[in-house]
């Protein structure tokens, strides 16, 4: 007997897919950049959504936007072991890839690229981006090479994914701007549109790695977004001192409970260079270990021009 699509030509299965909404995982780069480009031939745009798995609302809002701004959308599952130190949590990230599919295709992705790591590196691979100061202040001072590691995979992804467009959350600000940087002194061809925080009804940003928090800790994790939201208020009020900012951040956040700070500070939101004195928007970028979870968190500031 014939298979059921025997004599069926690629651009039918392609159609067919569409009309039918079905979602495709794929694991190989050629098929991949040939399903991107076969919507692309019928003048489909396609948005990206770029992941390490364990997917949570803030990753479905991602690909709820890019459905909002592009016909198709593609998602990316794979969880880089070049982004992460030596005593970093690359074993224990949580891979929760059925129910990340399955969220997947609820969420309307039309294709979703689930490589191994083989697939993504060559054992011998030799060449790496490195994005410079950008990549070693706030958080890269903490996780020497993360940045570089998040920028080489990101510009595979965006050749392996030729897409219109790729969709970051802004809770990862100093990500969101070195992609927008290797963009620009890359030329890359893709539109990088920068998404809200989407935060638990309490306040804490959503991140995979929340599942680490203990209860006491959850509760505790709180104090970061309420001292970023009482810092907005304050400078909305007329603070403009950058380190009277930070110094009242860090009281809140060392009144909840016991936690180690690795850095707040109010910086450029472009250059995310430090700010002593704030006029205009203004970003303020925190890292604090509650246990032994690293949590970030930032908030756009407008403080009104001298
Ligand atoms: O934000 C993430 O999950 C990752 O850093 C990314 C952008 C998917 C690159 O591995």
């Amino acid at each position: 007997m014939e298979p059921l699509l025997g004599n069926t030509s690629e651009s039918t299965i392609d159609n067919l897919q569409s009309t039918m909404n079905l979602m495709r995982q794929i694991t190989e780069i050629a098929e991949c950049r040939e399903a991107v480009r076969s919507f692309q031939r019928r003048g489909q745009s396609v948005g990206l959504v770029l992941t390490m798995g364990a997917l949570h609302a803030g990753h479905l809002s991602l690909i709820a936007d890019a459905r909002k701004r592009c016909d198709e959308v593609a998602v990316t599952i794979f969880v880089n072991p070049t982004q992460f130190g030596p005593k970093e949590d690359f074993s224990k990230y949580p891979r929760p890839l059925e129910n990340d599919l399955k969220l997947c295709r609820e969420a309307g992705a039309a294709i979703v690229f689930t490589p191994d790591v083989g697939t993504m590196y060559a054992t011998d691979a030799a060449a790496t981006l490195h994005v410079g100061v950008i990549g070693e202040r706030l958080c890269g001072a903490y996780r020497p090479g993360h940045f570089d590691g998040v920028a080489t995979v990101v510009c595979k992804l965006f050749n392996i994914l030729p897409a219109d467009a790729a969709f970051f959350g802004e809770k990862d600000y100093q990500q969101l701007t070195v992609i927008r940087r290797i963009v620009r002194d890359l030329n890359i061809p893709i539109e990088i549109v920068g998404c809200p925080t989407i935060r638990e009804p309490d306040g804490l940003a959503m991140s995979s790695r929340n599942v680490y928090l203990s209860e006491t800790e959850r509760l505790q994790a709180t104090s970061l977004s309420r001292a970023l939201f009482a810092a907005r208020a304050a400078v909305a009020a007329g603070e403009k001192d950058a380190s009277s900012i930070v110094d009242q951040i860090r009281r809140t956040i060392l009144d909840a409970g016991p936690a180690s700070v690795d850095y707040i500070e109010v910086v450029d939101p472009d250059s995310l260079a430090s700010l002593n004195w704030m006029h205009g928007r203004a970003r303020i970028c925190l890292a604090v270990r509650i246990g032994a979870t690293r949590l970030i968190d930032n908030v756009e500031f407008q403080s009104q021009e001298d």
